[in-house]
């Protein structure tokens, strides 16, 4: 696994995998969505890899844009604060939005972002993600696209970064505990 082998544990999900489920989850979209219009909106960073791969799956025309959201802090408590540190370049007024993550884990940034952009008058605003994790599932959170329900285990690549490493490789897998253990 290119030179980052000897940090990983195991492979969770392959490439392979990740590929198929996002044809799946594509094809589903393109059903969603047909004769209306769709504007991708990622999560930066975390989302480059599944916006990417997904926009390329997708036969229905559509948009993109970003947005960056701060995290609400290192440790594994979090307030629930979010602060937008990049807004959407696009006027979402009467837009079909879809909001592109890589992982749902407390589901604390999503809620939020669902709230404010819900506020800006939007047609709708669905959500779809290549990872979600079981806390998730304990917040009142509606998500329509969920590539893997994955256990509570500590997961890198495809986007998701431990430290801002690991976002390059092609699947997702567990990180070794001496990498995260000091
Ligand atoms: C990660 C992930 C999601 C969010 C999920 O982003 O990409 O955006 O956390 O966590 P939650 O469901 O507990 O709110 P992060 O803030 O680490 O930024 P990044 O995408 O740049 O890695
Ligand atoms: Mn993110
Ligand atoms: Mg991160």
């Amino acid at each position: 696994a290119k030179d980052m082998g000897a940090d990983l544990e195991k492979i969770l999900v392959t490439e392979d995998q990740i590929s198929a489920r996002l044809a799946e989850v594509a094809a589903e979209i393109d059903a969603d969505y047909a004769g209306r219009d769709l504007l991708l909106v990622g999560v930066l960073k975390g989302a480059v890899m599944v916006m990417a791969d997904l926009a390329r799956a997708l036969h229905h025309p559509c948009s993109m844009d970003w947005m960056a959201v701060s995290s609400y802090g290192a440790g594994t408590t979090s307030s629930g604060v979010v602060r937008i540190l990049k807004d959407l370049e696009t006027d979402i007024k009467d837009r079909n939005v879809l909001i592109v993550e890589d992982v749902i884990d407390s589901g604390l940034t999503l809620s939020w972002l669902v709230g404010n952009l819900r506020s800006r008058g939007p047609a709708s605003v669905e959500i779809c993600t290549m990872v979600r994790k079981p806390l998730a599932l304990d917040v009142d959170l509606r998500v329509r696209y969920v590539g893997f329900d994955l256990p509570n285990e500590f997961i890198v690549g495809y986007g998701l970064d431990y430290a801002e490493k690991y976002r390059n490789l092609p699947f997702i897998g567990t990180l070794a505990q001496h990498v995260y253990q000091r």
